[in-house]
């Protein structure tokens, strides 16, 4: 999968990508990721790349120009998948939407800054819009960095163990289970006794209902679309 990401402080992804899972999806050739800065598509002789609001208002808005011109140039090169718009009014991320862009092959970022994009760009270009929670980042950089990370782990063959993204919390709309490790009694906190039982099946059991538990107190509303 290769992904581009179009930003204006590109530093501000360097190093997310760059570390654990990704750096490492990227080293087996599993993913690519660029990032372009948006200041290179800049006007004029100071790289103009926001102005102030047509009606008045506060806040700049980033012009429709340089993210033209920089869309343009990336689609003479390929054909995307998706071009999405990281934003706080849009609809939530979620498990599903990340497995689903994860099968794509290629995607486009862009990502917002002060007050938003000219609303053109979004009519022109965007094919999805992504927030990643009700509430507003400084940019749209942090959100892709989530987006990413969210979606790369899911490429077939970034995560060593194929069982450990299946089992994740929300592939099936449910939280995880409670997990435990060695030592077995830690100053008289002892591990449930079926853990320790061996019989895999009651353990499957087991885990079902403390998901489901502690989904109903945590998350109820996920079992709305529990399948
Ligand atoms: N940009 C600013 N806030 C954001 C959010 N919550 N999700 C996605 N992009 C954003």
């Amino acid at each position: 999968m290769r992904i581009d990401i179009i930003t204006v402080s590109p530093e501000l992804l360097e190093s997310p990508f760059n570390h654990s899972i990704i750096k490492r999806a990227k080293e087996k050739g599993l993913a690519e990721i660029y990032l372009h800065d948006l200041r290179e598509f800049g006007l004029g002789n100071y790289r103009q790349i926001d102005d102030t609001q047509f009606g008045g208002g506060a806040g700049m808005v980033l012009m429709i120009e340089p993210i033209a011109n920089c869309i343009k140039n990336l689609q003479k090169q390929r054909i995307y998948d998706e071009i999405i718009y990281m934003t706080p009014d849009a609809k939530t991320l979620n498990q599903s939407t990340a497995n689903t862009l994860s099968l794509k092959e290629n995607i486009l970022i862009l990502t917002g800054h002060y007050k938003g994009v000219d609303q053109r760009i979004r009519d022109l270009y965007i094919t999805k819009e992504i927030s990643i929670g009700d509430y507003v980042l400084t940019g749209g950089e942090l959100a892709a960095a989530v987006l990413v990370d969210a979606v790369v782990r899911l490429i077939p063959g970034v995560i060593g163990d194929e069982q450990s993204a299946l089992t994740d919390s929300f592939q099936d709309n449910l939280l995880s289970p409670p997990v435990y490790t060695r030592p077995s009694n830690y100053e008289g906190h002892v591990v449930p006794d079926i853990l320790l039982s061996g019989n895999f099946p009651k353990i499957e059991d087991w885990r079902s209902d403390k998901a489901y538990e502690r989904t109903q107190q945590i998350r109820p509303d996920l079992l709305d679309d529990h399948s």
